[in-house]
């Protein structure tokens, strides 16, 4: 079994910080033709209130891809799952990630959408791991950095329970104590 621990972020911590990216996305992108790019599944909630925080129209898609390896070794060698359906050649990417780790699926992203001729591709995450970072890349749009601590909610599942939580919270996985 598995147990929630205690919540990390709190609803309201949540809300105001998303208010507060969608302002700054708004400002720097304004009179830009602006594609929002969810990965799925974790992203969808951070998606859904993060759009709605935009003040001018932009277009919305979704991804899913899977990494091999654990996350301590992965090469960052992702796969597609399923993919957009948005021509994005030529208009202005911003990846939204409900959470960046390792960095590793986010530079293979980055890197995909530049060739694929993106006016440009930058990241926009909710919740951030800075201590365990491998890839070096820029995150634009950074939300809250946390511990290196396994997380659920507002999206992040464990066994794909969980995401439905309004918080994020610290789940036991090794049978609680
Ligand atoms: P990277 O490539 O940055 O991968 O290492 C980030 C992805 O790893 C997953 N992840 C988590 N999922 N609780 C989760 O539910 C966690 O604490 C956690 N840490 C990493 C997540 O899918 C994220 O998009
Ligand atoms: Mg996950």
């Amino acid at each position: 079994m598995n147990e929630l621990r205690k919540v990390l972020v709190s609803k309201a911590e949540l809300e105001s910080k998303v208010r507060e990216l969608g302002a700054i996305i708004s400002r720097d992108y304004e009179g830009k033709e602006l594609v929002l790019i969810g990965i799925l599944k974790g992203a969808a909630v951070f998606m859904s209130d993060l759009m709605r925080e935009i003040t001018f129209p932009v277009a919305v898609d979704y991804m899913s891809v899977s990494s091999y390896g654990s996350s301590a070794t992965t090469s960052g060698v992702i796969t597609i799952k399923q993919d957009i359906d948005t021509d994005i050649r030529g208009k202005h990417v911003l990846l939204v990630e409900d959470l960046i780790d390792t960095g590793l699926t986010l530079q293979h992203l980055k890197q995909l959408f530049a060739l694929r001729e993106a006016a440009s591709v930058r990241i926009c995450t909710i919740l951030s791991k800075p201590s365990r970072r491998v890839a070096d890349i820029p995150i634009d749009y950074s939300g809250i950095d946390i511990p290196d601590e396994f997380v659920v909610g507002y999206g992040l599942d464990y066994a794909e329970q969980y995401r439905n939580l309004p918080e994020v919270w610290i789940v036991e996985t090794d049978g609680g104590h």
